[in-house]
């Protein structure tokens, strides 16, 4: 079975090649596949985003395609940034600028109330199925930046039950409990299924 990984981002590729490794698949990235067009993530969800990403893929390719999206839900502002996420302060956005409209907004929102969490939604679509799976990792928004990884809004996500930050986690420890590790476990699963079953 080919499987064509809806992303041209080299480290996402390599973290979903390791997590793939062992099955009887032939892995193909869109990176591989000069031309095809970067995908405007225009829905209005997560899943929307993720299933449109794969769709359009298979639909140029005939390959089975899986994608992923990933949003910041914070319980003070119903939700915000969501689906927003990469673009919350403006279209051309730095990480640094979306934290900082983040900790603004939540200025004078206390602890108890700054709780929230990462989604992760991973979809995959064939010919005959189009199915979503997730992976949502809880925590809540810490006063101020701690930690010293950079990416995106890790050193504002404080994982409950630990105390760190995103950004004060090793790379292994944060996959391990992470959206996007829960997410792709659950997609291991299903497409562990799909190759011992012949489906
Ligand atoms: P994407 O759907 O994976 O491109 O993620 C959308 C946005 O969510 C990114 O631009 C980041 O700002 C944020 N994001 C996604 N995953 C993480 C993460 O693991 N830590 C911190 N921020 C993340």
């Amino acid at each position: 079975m080919k499987l064509l990984l809806a992303t041209r981002n080299r480290d996402k590729v390599r973290e979903l090649k390791a997590m793939l490794a062992g099955l009887p698949l032939e892995l193909i990235s869109a990176a591989d596949m000069p031309g095809l067009p970067e995908v405007e993530e225009d829905a209005e969800t997560l899943e929307g985003n993720a299933i449109k990403k794969a769709r359009t893929l298979f639909e140029l390719t005939g390959i089975p395609a899986m994608a992923d999206d990933t949003g910041l839900e914070i319980d003070a502002l119903d939700g915000a940034p969501g689906v927003y996420s990469s673009r919350y302060s403006g279209p051309d956005a730095t990480y640094r600028d979306n934290v900082e409209k983040v900790l603004r907004e939540l200025q004078n929102v206390p602890e108890a109330q700054r709780t929230a969490r990462f989604r992760t939604v991973v979809a995959f679509v064939s010919e005959t199925e189009t199915k979503t799976v997730e992976g949502i990792c809880h925590g809540r928004i810490a006063a101020e930046p701690r930690g010293s990884g950079t990416f995106g809004y890790d050193p504002i996500f404080e994982v409950t039950g630990t105390g760190k930050t995103m950004a004060e986690m090793t790379l292994e420890e944060k996959n391990r409990i992470s959206h996007r590790g829960r997410a792709m476990a659950q997609f291991v699963e299903f497409i562990k299924h799909k190759t011992e079953t012949g489906t």
